[in-house]
């Protein structure tokens, strides 16, 4: 695959973290060939639009709200899961558009987040020793040799699990169900009778209002009747993510064509590792991850390295710090890289540093803790005079119980009751819309 005068494949060259050990290398060319003839999943284009609206939210226009599954699976590319989905985040998107009162940039953890990093290269059950579940794209959550052995077919059952998501996505969207009209229709299951589906639906008959009257005066423009929604994956398997980069025959530059904003995660953002160089070469707007540790040099690095010609809406920092250490450790970078020039968008994951086990021994998150983050944001951007520009979530459209705490509460004791995520614990449809009620509440009087 040859990649001048581009140079797709400079990262090959460098370390690559967190990439499977394909027993078959053979199999996986053949695999990445076939890849790199299918149809892009998104356009070059779209990249474009969305790198615009992140341009406003680096200046303070607009709010991201990014979010879906810590890890997509195949068995999850159903309808109503799809649907689910969609809903809490139009129905989270609705609240922070109406009672935050800032227009809200839509982006899925959705249509290709299908493969994790993992502290730990094996998993021990029992006195047996396999390979951890790295996502469906490389191997399956079974515990057997068979399911944990890496199999690059799933790279491409990964893109057609992607085409399908966004497929239901984009009719979602731009089929009717979007539309303003439809704000009680998403309310109506399990969460219609929860504190934040009540608080919700008060809501939503005020919206109706709104639209009563903007009908009355001759108002009732395409926006009220479908949504811009974006798909967002960790970039994290290099051969995935190169196999369907483009080149724009527009522009003559390089997209990856398998989601509109790609991002590197905590473990893979070294400045000298293969996933920052092959990000430097894509022309997407991309996210990095900064954990607690992170310095205001390896932010200034990182916006060296991926945007030096500082094009807003290019590049997103997405935090990740724990609500115990935000307020201390993010002004110093946002200080630093405001004092910069460097224009970015500032995002803020409230899931990954606030997760524990809880002593059934299931990973979670407490729903307090995720709101303390999300407001030691706010504090620390309103204190600098800087702009808090979304937030990045794990959430589901079911009921599961993965993380405590909620308006409707789930308790310690409850969380073997709907315990099904592959990865890390997500919100639950109630305890994102209580999310997204304190977020506007936030926004607001930031
Ligand atoms: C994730 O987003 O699921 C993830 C692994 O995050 P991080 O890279 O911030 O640890
Ligand atoms: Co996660």
């Amino acid at each position: 695959m040859s990649a001048e005068p581009h140079n797709l494949d400079s990262w090959r060259d460098l370390p690559a973290a967190q990439q499977p050990d394909w027993p078959d290398r053979a199999e996986l060319d053949k695999v990445v060939a076939e890849l790199a003839g299918l149809p892009p999943l998104v356009f070059a284009g779209e990249c474009d639009q969305l790198k615009s609206e992140l341009a406003a939210v680096a200046r303070g226009e607009a709010f991201v709200l990014q979010g879906g599954d810590c890890a997509e699976t195949f068995a999850g590319a159903t309808a109503d899961a799809v649907r689910n989905k969609l809903k809490t985040l139009l129905q989270m998107a609705i609240v922070l558009t109406y009672a935050g009162r800032v227009p809200i940039v839509k982006i899925g953890r959705m249509a290709g987040q299908f493969a994790k990093p993992r502290s730990k290269p094996t998993e021990v059950r029992d006195g047996v020793e396999l390979p951890a579940y790295r996502g469906d794209m490389v191997n399956g959550f079974e515990f057997t040799p068979e399911a944990r052995t890496p199999d690059p077919w799933r790279l491409l059952r990964a893109y057609h699990s992607a085409a399908v998501t966004l497929n239901l996505c984009r009719a979602f969207t731009k089929g009717g169900y979007a539309d303003l009209r439809q704000v009680h229709a998403w309310n109506q299951d399990f969460v219609a009778g929860s504190p934040a589906g009540q608080r919700y639906e008060r809501l939503a008959r005020e919206i109706d209002q709104a639209l009563a009257f903007m009908r009355a005066c001759g108002a009732d423009p395409e926006e009220f009747h479908t949504v811009e929604f974006y798909s967002s994956h960790e970039a994290l398997i290099l051969d995935y993510d190169r196999a369907l980069t483009r080149i724009d025959s527009r522009t003559g530059q390089p997209y990856d064509v398998s989601a509109h904003m790609v991002w590197i995660g905590e473990r893979t953002r070294q400045l000298d590792g293969a996933h920052v160089e092959f990000f430097s070469r894509i022309r997407n707007p991309i996210g990095v991850k900064l954990g607690p540790s992170s310095t205001p040099e390896d932010a200034l690095a990182l916006i060296e390295k991926l945007n030096p010609a500082n094009e807003p809406g290019r590049l997103t920092f997405i935090t990740r710090m724990g609500a115990s250490k935000i307020r201390d450790a993010l002004p110093i970078l946002v200080e630093k890289v405001t004092a910069s020039g460097a224009q970015v968008a500032w995002v803020c994951d409230p899931m990954h540093g606030n997760t524990f086990e809880a002593p059934s021994g299931h990973k979670t998150r407490r729903l307090d803790d995720v709101l303390d983050e999300v407001a030691g944001f706010f504090e620390v951007h309103h204190a600098l005079g800087t702009h808090p520009g979304g937030i990045h979530i794990e959430f589901t459209g079911d009921d599961v119980t993965e993380c405590v705490g909620g308006g409707h509460p789930v308790v310690e004791d409850d969380l073997a009751l709907r315990y099904e995520t592959a990865c890390d614990p997500r919100l639950n449809r109630g305890q994102s819309l209580d999310l997204a009620f304190r977020v506007a509440e936030l926004y607001r009087s930031s």
